[in-house]
């Protein structure tokens, strides 16, 4: 999809689809006055005949309007005006792409970057349109013999009412980088399990580092074995799909400043081994690699921006499957950072293989450390699937995350990390055991972490919730891809 932003006048606009807002009680927006002068009034006399009546989600498509130059012009609904904030926004976007993948419409000119949003300024604006376009667009279908007829919809400009100007430009580049980073991820998180393998990642990892001009490095799991990561072996043991350990290097500033690290959580089926789950939707634990895949989706969208920053992605790939080699309830396994740890329960994986690729991530000598996992089923049953849970063992960190987040809509919830919690992961033969109980799951095992990333600055994003959705609308959702992005964007904004 291909966007641009000008000044113009939608009257005078060439285009299959020229779309205007209605608020609630049949006000036009201001962008839509010139428009409806031009059509001699034709919008009004609809409204005013109660075709529309602006209720926010209601949408009017009209043929053939005379006195303006485009060949529809599509109404939508905006709710009441004192109303209109970020949320009334996504949603008439959203409405307004469903509508507009129902036709026929190979372009479209939005004027909808003038519509006064709460709070919200022109880039904001700029950014919501152009992801929610390209969600609205997006298709899983590679695998099935006959894919979906694909929307018609390639071009989009964005009119306004001013000249538009670096930042409004800015803000359309970003968000198309954005857009291809959630694709990216999506695409990898609906792939089954027995196609997108460890192998199958790091082979992504390669072509991503190909194609974008970044450094890539794929450890086996015998240079895990010459590290000392037997945590992180202990997941694979049961597995015949080797384990790997991926590094993405992306350098946009001088060598000298600190990186970002990015590590994801990469199992790309669990099965729970040995604490094998039950069989009820086990098929969506190929989704257990969307941290990884929001890894690699950040890493696209950062070197298509060209951020001047320092960016490294680790992840930790495996599967998690039962068999005879596979790790049991009672084992106790060492850690890279040399720490015993006796694993209670085989299905508390994602902490066993990033505890070492936290350690491991050390060696880049990061300024920040932050990593994403679907790391629990209690961060789902916290916060379902509108925040993203965060642990951090920094307020500022977790203040420029949650601002982030709050920013690019892909919001997150801080949870605490409190000592009280670490006697949880007590355990009488090893220095810690890998579950903490039923009693605050997503923070025990967020404690398991925080042992290992002393030595930085650090924050853990449970995704468990929002990575994907389930039932009907079954898919990955390419998040947390927005915030880590939009945090990443600041940060080069404060330098
Ligand atoms: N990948 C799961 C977490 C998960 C479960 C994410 C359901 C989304 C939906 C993780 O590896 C896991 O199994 N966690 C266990 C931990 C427990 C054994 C302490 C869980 O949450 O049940
Ligand atoms: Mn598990
Ligand atoms: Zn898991």
């Amino acid at each position: 999809m291909e966007f641009s932003i000008k000044q113009s006048n939608p009257e005078n606009q060439r285009s299959a689809c020229v779309v205007l807002g209605v608020f609630e009680g049949g006000q036009l927006a201001p962008s839509a006055h010139s428009f409806d002068e031009a059509a001699n009034h034709q919008l009004s006399d609809l409204i005013a005949r109660g075709d529309m009546t602006g209720k926010s989600g209601s949408t009017l498509m009209i043929h053939a309007l005379s006195g303006v130059a485009a060949e529809r012009v599509l109404l939508v609904g905006l709710g009441k005006q004192s109303e209109f904030n970020a949320k009334q926004f996504i949603d008439m976007l959203r409405s307004t792409f469903a509508v507009l993948n129902k036709t026929i419409c190979k372009d479209a000119a939005l004027y909808l970057t003038d519509l006064p949003v709460k709070d919200k300024e022109e880039a904001w604006k700029i950014n919501q349109i152009v992801l929610t376009a390209f969600e609205s667009v997006y298709r899983s279908d590679s695998l099935k013999s006959k894919p979906a007829d694909k929307p018609t919809l390639r071009k989009i400009l964005l009119g306004c009412s001013k000249k538009p100007g670096t930042a409004a430009q800015n803000a359309l580049h970003q968000a198309s980088s954005v857009a291809h980073g959630m694709d990216l991820a999506k695409d990898l998180g609906n792939l089954p399990g027995n196609i997108c393998t460890p192998t199958y990642l790091a082979d992504q990892a390669k072509k991503l580092a190909s194609a974008h001009k970044l450094k890539v490095t794929i450890l086996e799991e015998k240079d895990m074995e010459k590290l000392g990561m037997f945590s992180l072996l202990s997941v694979t043991r049961g597995s015949r799909q080797p384990a790997k350990l991926i590094t993405l290097e992306y350098r946009g500033a001088d060598k000298k400043q600190k990186p970002v690290v990015l590590v994801g959580k990469g199992l790309t089926f669990d099965s729970g081994g040995i604490s094998l789950k039950p069989g009820a939707e086990m098929d969506e634990m190929k989704y257990d690699m969307c941290g990884a895949a929001s890894v690699l989706g950040t890493m696209l969208a950062v070197a298509e921006m060209g951020l001047k920053l320092n960016v490294v992605g680790v992840i930790p790939s495996s599967e998690n499957m039962p068999d005879g080699a596979a790790s049991k309830p009672g084992d106790i396994v060492k850690s890279m950072k040399g720490l015993s740890i006796e694993i209670l329960n085989t299905d508390a994986e994602g902490r066993l293989i990033l505890c070492d690729a936290l350690t491991y991530a050390a060696r880049f000598e990061p300024d920040t450390v932050i990593d994403i996992a679907t790391l629990t089923g209690a961060c789902v049953i916290a916060l379902g699937g509108v925040a993203s849970g965060l642990f951090s063992n920094q307020d500022e960190l977790a203040r420029e995350l949650l601002d982030a987040g709050q920013y690019s809509n892909d919001k997150a919830w801080q949870l605490p990390l409190w000592d009280e919690y670490q006697q949880q992961l007590d355990s009488n033969f090893a220095d810690m055991q890998n579950i903490g109980g039923r009693a605050a799951g997503s923070v025990t095992a967020a404690c398991f972490l925080s042992r290992f990333t002393k030595d930085y600055r650090w924050a853990h994003l449970d995704v468990a919730g929002t990575a994907w959705k389930s039932g009907k609308e079954k898919g990955a959702t390419g998040r947390p891809v927005p915030l880590l992005t939009q945090y990443l964007i600041n940060r080069v904004g404060k330098k």
